[in-house]
């Protein structure tokens, strides 16, 4: 039970100090307890609570966040629909997709490309869109017309192992490609992709693949839709994670981050092309039959303003360009512990996949809780960490937290994977 947060810090119920070493969920990017944002919370509140946009009218904070949201994205994406969270912005995202093509009489364009390992939301098709299995077995059967393409996953490249990212077709985006010219160019309506995959287990696609994706898009008629919930707002030390490779896809969701989840807010940054379909005035019934309670709530929109110019006035982007590489550094070392098979890292977000061995890199079976142990280890230690898919430990910390916390989380980490190692090398498993 976690009761206070303070800066790049947790207090546990019993008193125990943690450093945040994933943000929240790869949320609170500024930190715990910031004035700044706590005063713009306070602030919205004593002026206007509520009035959403999806009511028919706007509030001041809307407007400015979107004005301030579309300069700061790729050109050429200027409108801005406001949501709750990541996964209503991904829906979004995927029925204005949809939409585009049946205002466009290509009503059967209607398939989403989705990759394996992608992680795009917990709501209807968002949880179809997520290609990791775990969200699905409880849940029967999925949403239509979601097709699953191979991730750009070179440590366990579906291709084969080594993986050539020069040569790989799946890294290439040929085998991509292909699935799309298998639906058929009356198919394909979208590709969904995190510029890096987040919950999948911290995966970086090699250099090249977004812009590739981009070509592959245009070339079949099909929208790219990044899915920035994670990367939005400077975890790679850019606005977007678009922005390393200079691609504007045709939609940008965006959660997390935005308002360093003091309050949840999330959105889609569209085309000039899609805006200009959304304020058509000939579209039927006269307006966007979308939209959400919440959808432009002013005290988020408010906080999300405070959190933008904290980013930029405490050059926080450099903050993360420079943490990134004190931490890359700090890591190194890890890579060649027996039991870590591979580390990854893009900006501030670290993925360390643990294998029972690395030269077969054979995962551990499940029922080992590999990670999980040692991530309750560290936990001990005093860093709160999480293993994704059982295996992938990682760290994605606040921008604001110092060089002497980050060698800290580094220490713990290190610690907790050697400690738990032991137990299982002597075969008791139960952990
Ligand atoms: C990349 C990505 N997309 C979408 C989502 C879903 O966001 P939410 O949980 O706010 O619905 C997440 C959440 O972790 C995410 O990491």
């Amino acid at each position: 039970m976690i009761v206070r947060g303070e800066g790049c810090e947790l207090v546990a119920e019993d008193g125990q100090r943690l450093i945040d070493g994933l943000a929240g969920l790869w949320t609170v990017n500024l930190g715990h307890s910031r004035e700044d944002l706590v005063e713009a919370v306070h602030d919205q509140l004593r002026t206007l609570p509520y009035a959403a946009t999806f009511g028919g009218v706007s509030s001041p904070p809307a407007i400015e966040l979107a004005g301030r949201i579309s300069d700061l994205a790729p050109p050429g994406l200027s409108g801005v629909f406001f949501v709750s969270g990541g996964s209503e912005a991904n829906e979004t995202a995927i029925k204005l997709a949809r939409r585009h093509w049946v205002r466009r009489g290509r009503p059967g364009k209607s398939v989403v490309l989705a990759h394996d390992r992608g992680y795009h939301g917990l709501a209807g098709v968002t949880t179809t869109a997520t290609r990791l299995q775990p969200y699905h077995v409880e849940f029967g059967v999925g949403a239509p017309d979601v097709v699953e393409v191979p991730a750009p996953y070179t440590y366990r490249c579906p291709a084969g192992v080594p993986c050539e990212p020069e040569s790989c077709p799946v890294c290439q985006g040929k085998s991509l490609e292909e699935k799309v010219e298998e639906l058929g160019a009356e198919r394909g309506a979208a590709v969904i992709v995190e510029p890096v995959f987040g919950s999948g287990g911290v995966i970086v696609p090699p250099p090249g693949y977004l812009a590739r994706l981009r070509k592959i898009c245009d070339r079949h008629e099909a929208l790219l839709i990044a899915d920035e919930v994670i990367t939005g707002f400077g975890r790679t030390g850019t606005w977007f994670g678009c922005d390393h490779e200079s691609i504007s896809p045709d939609l940008i969701t965006f959660a997390k981050g935005v308002t360093s989840g003091y309050v949840p807010l999330g959105g889609v940054v569209v085309s000039d092309e899609l805006w200009d379909e959304l304020r058509d005035p000939a579209q039927r019934p006269g307006y966007l039959m979308h939209g959400f309670t919440h959808s432009g709530h002013p005290v988020a929109c408010a906080v999300a303003l405070a959190n933008i110019e904290a980013i930029e006035k405490e050059g926080l982007l450099g903050r993360v360009k420079d943490a990134s590489a004190t931490l890359a550094g700090l890591i190194a070392p890890l890579r060649d512990h027996p039991e870590v098979g591979e580390v990854r890292q893009a900006g501030l977000m670290v993925g360390v996949e643990l294998v029972c061995d690395r030269e077969t890199r054979q995962r551990w079976p499940i029922e080992a809780g590999r990670g999980r142990r040692a991530a309750v280890a560290a936990r001990e230690g005093g860093l709160l960490t999480r293993a994704l898919l059982d295996d992938i430990l990682c760290l994605a910390p606040p921008f604001t937290i110092s060089d002497e916390q980050l060698r800290r989380s580094v220490e713990i980490l290190g610690d907790a994977i050697e400690a738990t190692g032991d137990l299982h090398s002597r075969g008791d498993g139960d952990g």
